[in-house]
């Protein structure tokens, strides 16, 4: 499929009636060019008249029989964020040396870094970071081997995070998919008092976007595609 160069990036907006037309933007735009946005130009409030609407969006996504077992946490409280952006904070600086090390110097890999290094940085500043999560239904509980539960489980989140990412770049929000931020659950759990049924998946820290979204660097689908069976790859030479 041709990809065409992204449409202008829209600014901050608070009218619930320009965030609609936003939302109408070809479905094939959004998704060629939704990518990790991570630094905002300006850490101003979302406002609700903005977040619900796409949070309804999202929450428009399939879960395993149809459960809908999942929570989200909307953080806006500058004192919460500023809790979990410590959290972030120790954890990034851990795993950033490893990242920086992976780059072997090359300029354009260490460039990419740069708004991480920004997000990280002003994680507390961050307007609203929304924590998807999976909430233990004890009337349903995935069956089957363990990797098929897993699936089942995360499964039933992340359909409704790709709903939600892709809602953020209609309407100009940068938006990225995080677990870093959360990896040490049980802090998270006790920042947010999460009850011991919830489990929280990823987070999604969200303002409105600065830079350009995509189109995004993906490998082609010649080279991910196997047709019946697994090597055969007959779509090698197409566009795409
Ligand atoms: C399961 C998952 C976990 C991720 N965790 C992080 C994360 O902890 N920190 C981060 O900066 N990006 C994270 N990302 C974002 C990816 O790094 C990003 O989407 C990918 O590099 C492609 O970048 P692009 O979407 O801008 O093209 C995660 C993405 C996924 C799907």
């Amino acid at each position: 499929m041709t990809e065409t160069a992204p449409p202008p990036q829209p600014g901050p907006t608070t009218d619930p009636s320009e965030v609609a037309e936003r939302l109408r933007m070809p479905m094939v735009d959004a998704m060629q060019t939704q990518r990790a946005v991570r630094r905002l130009i300006t850490t101003e409030p979302v406002a609700h008249e903005v977040l619900l609407p796409l949070l309804e969006l999202s929450l428009k996504a399939p879960t395993s029989s149809n459960t809908q077992d999942w929570t989200y946490l909307v953080v806006e409280d500058p004192e919460q964020k500023a809790r979990i952006g410590k959290v972030y904070g120790r954890l990034y600086k851990l795993f950033n040396p490893i990242v920086t090390r992976q780059a072997k110097g090359d300029p354009q890999e260490l460039r990419n870094m740069a708004p991480g290094q920004w997000q990280a940085e002003h994680f507390a500043e961050i307007p609203v970071l929304v924590i998807p999560c999976y909430r233990k239904n004890m009337n349903h509980r995935p069956t089957g081997r363990p990797q098929i539960r897993v699936s089942s489980f995360y499964g039933s989140v992340y359909p409704a995070v790709q709903n939600l990412l892709l809602a953020c770049r209609a309407v100009g929000l940068g938006a990225s998919l995080q677990t870093l931020p959360i990896w040490w659950i049980p802090s998270i759990r006790k920042i947010l008092d999460l009850p011991r049924d919830v489990r929280p998946v990823c987070i999604i820290p969200i303002g409105w976007a600065k830079g350009r979204y995509g189109p995004t660097t993906r490998t082609p689908i010649g080279e991910v595609v196997h047709l019946d069976h697994f090597g055969n790859q007959p779509f090698m030479d197409s566009a795409g």
